[in-house]
């Protein structure tokens, strides 16, 4: 049996199988019946239920703030990916390379352990998640040079030094990309006074999202239900609308990244100012990020290739040393 690579994150799972490569990339939503309780669908068709469902319906993100917050919902989401992922008839077990974010408790990891396990696999290997992105970035983490990456994903911004394979220093916040999606729906409703959901949020932060204030005036029409109407309204949202709705949000970000610097020993900070930062998420696609970041800190900033996918190309990396790996986890 093939192993896999596994990034189980809040807003999406994707599944690399070794030597084939990324095989899944899907939303981590689920639908299920309200009244059965049966599961209707996972992933990409479960999704496009979202705010969209009649009353017996329901969809939801067995996972939250990169941890999991329905252990059913979530082992069932992950049993289906890994059989659409593998095929079902599988003589052998694969060992199964998952991440995990860096500063969760022990009983939060061993709830993401223990959903690997009973999907049946031979063995699991839990890794934190922005060691992983740094591999999956191209950043070599196994030399005594210091390297730091900031992961925004949907649920939490993970920011971590790395330096001879393992994290120096780190820290964690759940401010990421579905924060943003709901500060858009909390500015417009206030200045609009137009409720709009969180998919249309999240299509106008990928449109014309950006975090800094812009002289072209890019916008988009979106339609939400009227605050005192009760009925659809159209509204124009502007880029500028988006950057003073996540003003806040982009605050804290580089509060926590300021703070991992500080505590970070001088020889790596040292290191860190001549390398550059390397962002990488779903989230840190959004315009405007990488020069307000440098910005900020005062560092090179860069974006890595394929934020959406680091992390689990680098489980794919590191499922090629795996079984130096399993020295190291009796
Ligand atoms: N082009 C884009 N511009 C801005 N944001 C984007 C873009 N593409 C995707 N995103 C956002 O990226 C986020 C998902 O990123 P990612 O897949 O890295 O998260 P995740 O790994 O599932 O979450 P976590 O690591 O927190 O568990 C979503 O909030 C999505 O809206
Ligand atoms: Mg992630």
């Amino acid at each position: 049996m093939r192993d896999i690579g596994i990034d189980l994150g809040t807003t999406n799972v994707l599944i690399y199988v070794k030597g084939k490569g990324v095989v899944l990339n899907e939303p981590s939503v689920v639908s299920i019946d309200n009244t059965t309780k049966k599961i209707l669908a996972v992933g990409k068709e479960a999704k496009e239920m979202i705010g969209r469902t009649p009353e017996k319906v329901k969809a939801v993100r067995p996972m939250k703030d990169g941890v999991i917050a329905d252990f059913e919902m979530t082992e069932e989401m992950l049993n289906l990916f890994i059989k659409k992922a593998i095929g079902k008839r599988n003589l052998t077990r694969p060992k199964i390379l998952i991440c995990c974010p860096s500063n969760i408790t022990g009983v939060e990891k061993n709830a993401i352990r223990e959903i690997a396990e009973r999907t049946g696999a031979k063995k699991v290997f839990l890794e934190e998640e922005p060691k992983v992105a740094a591999v999956g970035a191209g950043i070599d983490i196994s030399k005594p040079s210091g390297s730091m990456v900031i992961d925004i994903g949907g649920g939490t911004t993970d920011v971590a030094v790395l330096s001879l394979g393992g994290i120096v220093t780190s820290d964690s916040i759940k401010v990421a990309g579905n924060t943003f999606d709901e500060d858009i729906v909390n500015y417009v409703k206030e200045k609009y006074k137009v409720t709009i959901g969180e998919t249309t949020a999240e299509e106008i932060k990928i449109e014309i999202g950006t975090v800094l204030k812009e002289k072209q005036k890019k916008e988009i029409e979106v339609t939400g239900r009227g605050v005192t109407s009760g009925l659809p309204e159209v509204v124009q949202i502007t880029a500028n609308d988006v950057a003073e709705a996540l003003k806040e949000d982009i605050k804290k970000i580089i509060n926590v990244a300021k703070n991992v610097l500080e505590k970070t020993p001088p020889e790596l900070a040292s290191d860190i100012a001549e390398k550059g930062i390397v962002l990488t998420g779903g989230g840190s696609l959004i315009r405007g990020l990488v020069t307000k970041v440098k910005e900020e800190l005062k560092v090179p900033v860069f974006i890595s290739d394929n934020p959406l996918t680091n992390v689990v190309e680098g489980t794919g990396i590191l499922l090629n040393h795996i079984d130096l790996m399993d020295e190291s986890y009796k």
